[in-house]
């Protein structure tokens, strides 16, 4: 009988094949829309446990529906994760459960469009406090929790943060927004260093995706032709399938493939990256 020859050393060797999330953990933040809702279902499809998180109470008709369709390997917590508290209730409701943490998606975030001179200071403090103290506090709560887990894992445990292409390149009228998902790009990087040289078993990468059909973007270009832009969905969509080298939009799952491939232990050399899953936005 031909037996799979383990390919490297380290804790918890595994055969082949490596790539599944078979066995995993996954809280995933902004778990209910489009994005991190396709994320969700992929990674329960490779076999993983998956905290969904988000804003609404867990008795929502839409928290009902995804329960049914996900079943078993989904558990639902409300968390707002511009909350520290919420995320320490969040942190020991995952510990109490068990099963560690190994991968964690700090996916949850509000989109924004204004110039410079016409962003309220109150704006850009809410568009800060949810895209980036987010980030900071889920990093902040669960890396200890994570580094445990990571210690029987190959490549560690996993924590993916959803930057954006206006984290990597200007765009007019998105101050706020690219100011928080740069941040998010840095902070990826940072604590991907701090964690690799200090010995803590937690692999840290960014994703950063062009336009994506999600309630961000067509959802809100929909709501603006509902109160009498009539051409606005028409000319969003005209705009970044004119600006964007693949000349379409992302479907989420295309992201999801990307948060899977990091989940997953054929990312087990990869820490502080940043993933670009633009159809060719940024290459021009
Ligand atoms: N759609 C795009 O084109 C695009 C492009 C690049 C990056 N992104 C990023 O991807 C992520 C997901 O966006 P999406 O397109 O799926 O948008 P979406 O609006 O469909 O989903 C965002 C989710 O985050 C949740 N959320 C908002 N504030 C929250 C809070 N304080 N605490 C917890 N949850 C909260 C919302 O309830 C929603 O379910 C965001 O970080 C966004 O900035 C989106």
């Amino acid at each position: 009988m031909v037996r799979p020859v383990p390919i490297c050393g380290g804790h918890n060797q595994r055969e082949w094949p490596w790539g599944n999330l078979q066995g995993r953990v996954a809280l995933v933040t902004g778990g209910i829309g489009g994005i991190g809702r396709a994320i969700s279902e992929r990674y329960a499809s490779e076999g993983a446990t998956v905290w969904v998180t988000d804003m609404l109470d867990e008795d929502d008709p839409v928290v009902t529906e995804l329960m049914g369709r996900m079943g078993n390997s989904m558990r639902y917590m409300k968390l707002d994760v511009s909350s520290e508290e919420a995320w320490t209730a969040a942190e020991r409701a995952v510990r109490d459960a068990g099963g560690g943490l190994d991968v964690l998606v700090l996916n949850a975030g509000i989109g924004y469009g204004a110039p410079v001179t016409e962003t309220p200071a109150s704006d850009w403090r809410q568009v800060m406090a949810v895209n980036t103290d987010g980030v900071f506090y889920g990093m902040k709560t669960m890396a200890p929790l994570m580094g445990e887990s990571g210690k029987t894992r190959r490549g560690g445990s996993s924590i993916i943060a959803v930057s954006s292409i206006l984290g990597l390149v200007g765009h007019a009228e998105t101050v706020a927004y690219s100011a928080s998902k740069g941040a998010v790009a840095l902070m990826t990087k940072a604590s991907a260093v701090e964690f690799a040289t200090g010995g803590v078993p937690i692999r840290v990468n960014s994703i950063h995706p062009g336009f994506v059909r999600t309630a961000m973007t067509i959802g809100a270009a929909e709501q603006r032709v509902a109160e009498g832009e009539e051409t606005a969905l028409d000319d969003f969509v005209t705009y970044v399938t004119a600006r964007t080298p693949m000349g379409r939009l992302a479907e989420p799952e295309e992201i999801a493939g990307a948060a899977a491939f990091l989940a997953s232990e054929d990312a087990s050399y990869m820490t502080g990256a940043q993933m670009v899953v633009d159809g060719g936005w940024t290459a021009w």
